[in-house]
């Protein structure tokens, strides 16, 4: 098990380059399911879960190769069960259920369990792809997901009382690419990757119109075909690296990344007095003339401010003056972050889903433990403006998500080590 060890106060400067995007990732290389034939995919991030998510799709009985970022996935034959020790492991190892039932008219996937960001219930994945027409059991902790006359397409509202569903519109997506007829998604997610995940069934042959809207409609065709697909830059990673900017109050730029999909991010740093320029495929943030300020933000689902960069963004009001005040609206009990950046001098009070953060003016290096994946990011944050060292045990949590963070960040100037342990 790693250790990051980050000695604070190094300043950044530089650029890197953004990562293929996890998220847009893992239900793609799902989607490759969809066809017997070989397809490519590129720009996947080496990191832990795209690596649990191809050794699934081996255990289902797929070649997969992978060469750096580009894999190649050939599902001649494939079984109908997701084995219990890969799924627990990986919550959205839940998206091969909608091309299992696609392709083979059953799945067999265990339930996911709970998870640290919240309860994370899977009713509305269940939902559509039963009203696709598919039998759902429950037994022995296993989903038994069959659809033995094959699936019919239909009109389908997907909003939850947490708004709409990501996974979820993409796995109904998936089973509804090849069913009968035409399947239409109400409350759809509109998430960038949502529309990464149409873009890359349409290239497979698949007719899917409205991605990216809260209305998508598919019309089932009988087959789809390999192909050889990029997925898009990673907002989050890149998002994570302007508020190392932000939070050292340094020059830092983003390549390879798509300014467009971290808008609600941009337009955030820039009302905290961050001065960001962008390119069609960069973004640079620096030090603005009044700043930092204070800010108050809340999550939501695209194009809201998204909530997988509420931590970090927890992380760069710590040490902003004034009173930050930040709402989770899609996982109201993600705060996990909260108790470990105390530990580290800052000042937060988390009443309901709101936390409400006085900045203090130095957070000091402390041994602190990574819990989910942006709770740790924005650990590493905090500790790159901290005043001494801190010890982050639990790193495989940031490697579920982060290539290389470390190396990434020391070649901003960051003082980090990772240390085996
Ligand atoms: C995706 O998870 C992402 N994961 C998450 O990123 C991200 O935080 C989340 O979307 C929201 O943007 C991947 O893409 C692999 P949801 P997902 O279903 O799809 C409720 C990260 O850090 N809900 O959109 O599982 C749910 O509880 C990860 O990279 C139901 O009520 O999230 C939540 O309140 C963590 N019933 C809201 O909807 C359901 O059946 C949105 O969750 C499904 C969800």
């Amino acid at each position: 098990m790693d250790n990051l060890i980050v000695h604070g106060g190094a300043r950044l400067n530089g650029t890197i380059p953004v990562s293929g995007s996890k998220n847009s990732s893992l239900p793609i290389l799902a989607a490759a399911l969809l066809t017997d034939e070989k397809t490519v995919i590129r720009r996947v991030p080496d990191v832990s879960d795209t690596n649990y998510m191809l050794a699934i799709l081996r255990s289902l009985g797929a070649d997969v190769e992978r060469a750096s970022g580009t894999v190649t996935i050939e599902p001649k034959a494939i079984i109908p069960d997701a084995p219990y020790n890969l799924v627990r492991k990986m919550r959205a190892s839940i998206c091969v259920m909608g091309p299992l039932l696609a392709r083979l008219g059953e799945a067999r996937v265990s339930v996911p369990g709970g998870c640290v960001i919240g309860d994370r219930p899977i009713d509305l994945h269940l939902k559509g792809l039963e009203a696709l027409g598919a039998n759902i059991d429950v037994e022995g902790g296993n989903m038994n997901i069959t659809a033995e006359n094959g699936l019919l397409g239909k009109e389908i509202n997907l909003r939850g009382t947490h708004g709409p569903t990501v996974l979820g519109t993409d796995n109904v997506m998936m089973a509804a690419v090849l069913a009968e007829g035409t399947t239409i998604i109400e409350g759809a997610a509109a998430e960038p990757e949502v529309i990464d995940l149409a873009n890359f069934l349409n290239a497979m042959g698949a007719k899917i119109e409205g991605a990216g809207t809260r209305r998508i409609t598919i019309e089932g065709v009988e087959k789809l075909h390999g192909v050889d697909y990029t997925v898009i830059p990673d907002r989050i990673e890149g998002g994570t690296f302007l508020v190392a900017g932000a939070i050292m109050g340094d020059d830092v730029t983003l390549r390879k990344a798509d300014p467009v999909h971290m808008a609600a991010l941009i337009d955030t740093l820039r009302g905290c007095g961050f001065q960001i320029d962008t390119t069609e495929d960069t973004v640079r943030i620096r030090p603005g003339d009044g700043g930092p300020l204070a800010n108050e933000i809340t999550t939501e689902p695209f194009p809201g401010f998204p909530t997988d960069m509420q931590a970090q963004m927890c992380a760069l009001f710590c040490t902003t003056p004034g009173i930050s005040v930040v709402t989770e609206k899609v996982f109201p009990q993600r705060f996990m972050h909260v108790a470990e950046l105390t530990r580290m001098g800052a000042d937060i009070r988390v009443d309901g889903a709101t936390a409400v953060i006085r900045g203090v003016e130095q957070l000091s290096g402390a041994p602190v433990m990574a819990s989910d994946l942006r709770a740790s990011a924005a650990l590493v944050l905090a500790a790159l403006r901290a005043k001494g060292t801190t010890e982050i045990s639990r790193v495989y949590h940031i490697d579920r998500g982060y290539e290389h963070i470390d190396d990434k960040l020391q070649q901003l100037g960051a003082n980090i080590e990772r240390q085996q342990v």
